[in-house]
């Protein structure tokens, strides 16, 4: 980071840094309960976004809280109007693969992909990925980990979290990880518009952190053995049992 305490997402920061559609408008708040709701029903153009420095009830997904010190992640919404004949679920990959990019390219590290919507970068969740529907509307809203320190991130999360500092040892500037995440969201997101979650399989296939591993589907033991080209998670209960499911509760053993 350039200079301790000095890292910021307001405007100023972060607007000279964006290259596409994707941030305009740019809506900014120091603190607010949670991005999501900045962004729906509000008439906004599609790529319009919503950031925060903290937030007070951040959603995370399955009803959980999305909770983080001020000032040390990104969390961004934005708001996508998907065409009828796509399925807004799979966004939740399309944002995991944005993601996975943006922090692969600020880190120079492999990042994999838990589905349905978790980053993980050395079998750590770094980020998370929430869509929420409303009316057409799609608040795509994605959290990463940054600047925390280890005691700083959740005791109790289901997925052992981390953040890009405990996992590389160095701290960075948001605004730049920002700005290169919407851009590659919104390349994902043209591509899937265009051609579906097939057109960006080689990408998420190749990231598949479940693949082989053994699981519990809300609390039912499986294994997983990938995640499928329409973005279901194959997985096997008895020998040569598949079942493709949709969604679920996915623990693992570590
Ligand atoms: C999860 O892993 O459970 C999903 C977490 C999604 C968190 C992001 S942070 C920005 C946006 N605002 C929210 O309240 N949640 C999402």
């Amino acid at each position: 980071m350039s200079q301790a305490g000095a890292d910021s997402l307001a405007p100023e920061a972060v607007e000279p840094l964006l290259r596409g559609r994707f941030g305009r408008p740019y809506l900014y708040e120091r603190e607010c309960p949670s991005t999501q709701a900045l962004v729906l029903g509000r008439g906004l153009p599609e790529g319009a976004v919503a950031v925060a420095e903290h937030q007070t009830a951040g959603r995370g997904r399955l009803g959980r809280r999305w909770e983080e010190p001020p000032g040390s992640s990104v969390l961004v919404s934005v708001l996508l109007r998907p065409p009828s004949d796509r399925r807004p679920p799979e966004l939740s990959l399309v944002g995991g693969l944005a993601a996975a990019e943006a922090i692969e390219e600020v880190t120079g590290l492999a990042t994999q992909l838990k589905w349905p919507n978790d980053v993980m970068l050395d079998r750590r969740k770094v980020a998370g990925v929430l869509a929420e529907l409303a009316e057409g509307e799609v608040a795509l809203g994605i959290g990463i980990n940054v600047n925390q320190r280890r005691e700083e991130l959740p005791a109790d999360a289901p997925t052992p979290p981390g953040s890009l500092r405990t996992v590389t040892g160095r701290a960075y500037d948001r605004a730049p990880l920002l700005a290169t995440l919407l851009l590659r969201l919104e390349r994902a997101y043209d591509a899937w518009r265009e051609g579906g979650l097939d057109a960006l399989y080689g990408g998420i296939g190749a990231r598949d952190f479940l693949r082989g591993r053994r699981i519990t589907v809300d609390g039912q033991a499986a294994t997983a053995v990938q995640i499928l080209r329409d973005g279901r998670l194959e997985i096997e209960t008895e020998p040569h049992v598949l079942h493709a499911i949709e969604s679920g509760e996915i623990r693992y053993a570590a």
